[in-house]
Parts: structure tokens; C-alpha cells; sequence
């Protein structure tokens, strides 16, 4: 395959994720051409991307003048296309962020395929399909298709997931990975499977956290102080307050599902009321809290049918703590033993991507074996 030195990127869905890629691309000094089926999506997305260089060039110190060239030079490597052939006929590298859903991707994947020339890298930022699923779509090139998976907000976080697919060629692994490291961004790599890494292996942050809570051992504020005292910006009820509690259990009944319905990943019942009545977090006004302008946001009960022991809490702060950490470090082992990606890149992930104070394997050496009491054992049966 041909390697020519790489500069255009084709950005296909303009939306959170594709304008976010295309302003990390052009930041790095790529030309970017960007194409979204709605025009109005196009339009919002170039918006972003101006927003976002300005920010960012505030955030470097630039002065007013030299700030305004810096943007409108990185604006004038932007350009709209009007169909994905146009975006996509001259670029070395593709990268899709449409909609989450397999038959559109794999359209546009056979669209692209036989838009561009051989050489042309196609990825998909899929949070939760198979890549080998998308990438059967290029019938001539499977090989040049694989996962990026970015963050949100792109900009901002350096995590990129490189995920092959059955089919990847190892040289257009090594290329993209390549690439994104040239954009400043830290790469680990993942096989193929339900979550990739951080998807999987931060799962039981929310899942433990509410399997306590179902248990009585802790409240939903006394889970979320534990968590911020041993050093996470965020509790998990907080977190799934701001990410939407339904996305929150889209992410985990897909995992859930796609690992074959392990009971240690089972979203929990308390997740699926809350979202039957709309409950879905700050988006709404209420989830686990209650959220109005100008105040704190306050405890919004559950209902005693839903989690009866939901008002007790008879496990002291560190432990609660130490059970979540305990939950995903268990969940790091068993990823690491089916070969999903080595110690390091999962403790990368987990720090870069889920904000994490530290990885949990660098938790698990810090602690010691016996204070983890067998979350580093794989041969524990979960
Ligand atoms: N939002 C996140 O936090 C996040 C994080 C990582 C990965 N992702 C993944 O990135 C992808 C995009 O997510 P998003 O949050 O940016 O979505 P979004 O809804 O903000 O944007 C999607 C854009 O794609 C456009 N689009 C839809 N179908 C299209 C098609 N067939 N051709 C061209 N454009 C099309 C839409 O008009 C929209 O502008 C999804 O696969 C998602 O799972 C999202």
C-alpha cells in the first residue's frame, strides 16, 4: 500500500465528535474537508470549530490580532463539501461521525470505499459497533478500515482508542496511530470487542456504585463524597446525571450484552425506572438530583419500590470508595486476560479517558494484593 505524506482529512457527520476531530486536525495543520447530510448540521458544525479554535487560541495566550489570524488561517484549511465523494476523493485519511447505528455506517463505509483511492485510511469513531461489522461494507479495501475512537470533547482529551478490525492491515494501524500521535494525542489499542477499553472497563464505576446503593451499604451522596475524597473529580451519580442516565444505560446494557450478559455487569433496575420516567439526569431537571438555575443541586429521592434500602448507608467512606475501585480493577484483570489491551494502555485509558486519579492496575500496586482483596486474581469467578 502507498504511504504519501498525509494532510487532508475527510470529516464525515459535523456533529460533536466530527467537528471536534476536524478542529484537532486543523490545529495540527491539516487541511479538513467536512460533509454532514443536513446543510443546517454543516453550518452548527463550522460554527463549533470557530468557537473552538478561538478558545483555544485564548487559552495560548495569543493577542486579539494574532488569535483572529491564527483562526481564520486554520478556517481557511476548512472547507465544506457538499457530497461524501467531494470530501472524500483526495484524502489520505477519513474519519466518520454519523449517527451510532450499523446500517448507516456501513453505507456510507461502501460509499467511501469506492469514492477514494486505496491509499485513503477510512475510520470509524463508533463508541459501541464492531468495527470488522462496519468495515465488511468496503468491499474493495476491508483492510483500510479501522476504529479511532475519540473522547468528547475531542479538543480537549488526548485518549484515542485505535481499534483494528478483523480485516485491519497492520500498516494502516501503524499509520493512523501514526497520525494521531502527530495531532498531540496519546493512542492505546484495543481489540474489537464490546466497549473497547474504557466503555468496558470503567463500567463498574456506575454499576458498583449502584449495586451499593441497592444494597443499602451507602446513599447515592455518600457514594458520590467517597468517590470525590479518594480523588475523582466526579461521583458516578453525578456522572450519570451529566452524561444523561439513558445514555448512561444505553452504554451499559450494549457492553452488557455484547460481553453475553455477565451478572457483574447487569445495569441495574434502579438506571431503568429512572429513565421510564424521565428521569435522565441535568438534560431534564432531575435524575439522582435535582437540578435548578441558581441553586445546588439537591437529592431527589428514589421510591421505596424501586430501592428499598436506598436511605441507609452502613459502609464507612473508604470502603465504599475501595469497593468501586475493587469493582473496575476486577474488570481490568478480566480485559487484560482476554487479550483487550495490555496493563499500560488500560491504565492510559482509564486516566485519560474516565479522568481517573490513576489506572487500576497502578491502584492495585499501589494498595498491594491483600488490601485488594483478590480483585487483581483472575481465576476469581465474576
Ligand atoms: N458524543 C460523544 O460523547 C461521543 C464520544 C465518542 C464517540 N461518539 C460516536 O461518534 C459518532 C457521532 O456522535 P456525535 O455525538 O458527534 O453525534 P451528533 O448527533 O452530534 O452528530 C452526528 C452528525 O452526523 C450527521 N449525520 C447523520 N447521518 C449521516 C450520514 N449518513 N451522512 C452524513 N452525516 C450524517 C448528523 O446530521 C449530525 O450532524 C457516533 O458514532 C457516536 O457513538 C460519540
Amino acid at each position: 500500500m502507498d504511504s504519501p505524506p498525509i494532510s487532508t482529512l475527510a470529516v464525515i457527520g459535523a456533529g460533536t465528535m466530527g467537528a471536534g476531530i476536524a478542529q484537532v486536525a486543523l490545529e495540527a495543520g491539516w487541511q479538513v474537508r467536512l460533509h454532514d447530510a443536513n446543510p443546517a448540521g454543516l453550518d452548527t458544525g463550522r460554527r463549533r470549530i470557530r468557537d473552538g479554535l478561538a478558545k483555544r487560541a485564548a487559552r495560548r495566550g495569543l493577542e486579539a490580532g494574532a488569535a483572529d489570524d491564527w483562526v481564520a488561517s486554520r478556517l481557511g484549511e476548512l472547507h465544506a463539501s457538499s457530497t461524501v465523494e467531494r470530501a472524500a476523493e483526495r484524502a489520505d485519511l477519513v474519519i466518520e461521525a454519523i449517527v451510532e447505528d450499523l446500517a448507516a455506517k456501513q453505507a456510507l463505509v461502501e460509499a467511501v470505499d469506492s469514492a477514494c483511492p486505496p491509499g485513503t485510511i477510512l475510520a470509524t469513531n463508533t463508541s459501541a459497533l464492531s468495527i470488522t461489522a462496519i468495515a465488511t461494507a468496503a468491499a474493495r479495501h476491508p483492510e483500510r478500515v479501522l476504529g479511532l475512537h475519540f473522547f468528547n470533547p475531542a479538543p480537549v482529551l488526548r485518549l484515542v482508542e485505535v481499534v483494528p478490525g478483523a480485516a485491519t492491515d497492520s500498516e494502516v494501524e501503524a499509520r493512523a496511530t501514526s497520525i494521531v500521535t502527530g495531532w498531540g494525542k496519546t493512542p492505546v489499542r484495543s481489540t474489537d470487542t464490546p466497549g473497547f477499553i474504557v466503555n468496558r472497563v470503567n463500567r463498574p464505576f456506575t454499576i458498583e456504585a449502584l449495586r451499593l446503593v441497592e444494597a443499602g451499604a451507602a446513599t447515592v451522596p455518600q457514594v458520590d463524597a467517597a468517590i470525590r475524597a479518594d480523588g475523582f473529580s466526579m461521583g458516578p451519580f453525578e456522572l450519570m446525571d451529566l452524561v444523561g442516565i439513558d445514555v448512561n444505560l444505553a452504554a451499559a446494557t450494549g457492553v452488557w450484552e455484547g460481553l453475553g450478559r455477565p451478572e457483574r455487569l447487569r445495569p441495574s433496575p434502579i438506571q431503568g425506572w429512572l429513565v421510564g420516567h424521565g428521569r435522565l439526569g441535568r438534560k431534564s431537571g432531575t435524575g439522582f438530583y435535582r437540578y435548578r438555575d441558581g441553586h445546588e443541586p439537591v437529592l431527589e429521592p428514589l421510591p421505596a419500590s424501586v430501592a428499598p434500602h436506598a436511605t441507609r448507608g452502613s459502609v464507612p467512606a473508604h470502603e465504599v470508595a475501595s469497593r468501586i475501585r475493587r469493582a473496575i480493577a476486577a474488570e481490568a484483570v478480566l480485559a487484560r486476560e482476554a487479550g483487550v489491551a495490555t496493563e499500560s494502555d488500560i491504565d492510559t485509558a482509564l486516566w485519560l479517558g474516565a479522568a481517573h486519579p490513576e489506572g487500576p492496575f497502578a491502584w492495585l500496586r499501589r494498595i498491594g494484593p491483600d488490601a485488594a482483596g483478590g480483585a487483581g486474581d483472575p481465576t476469581i469467578d465474576r
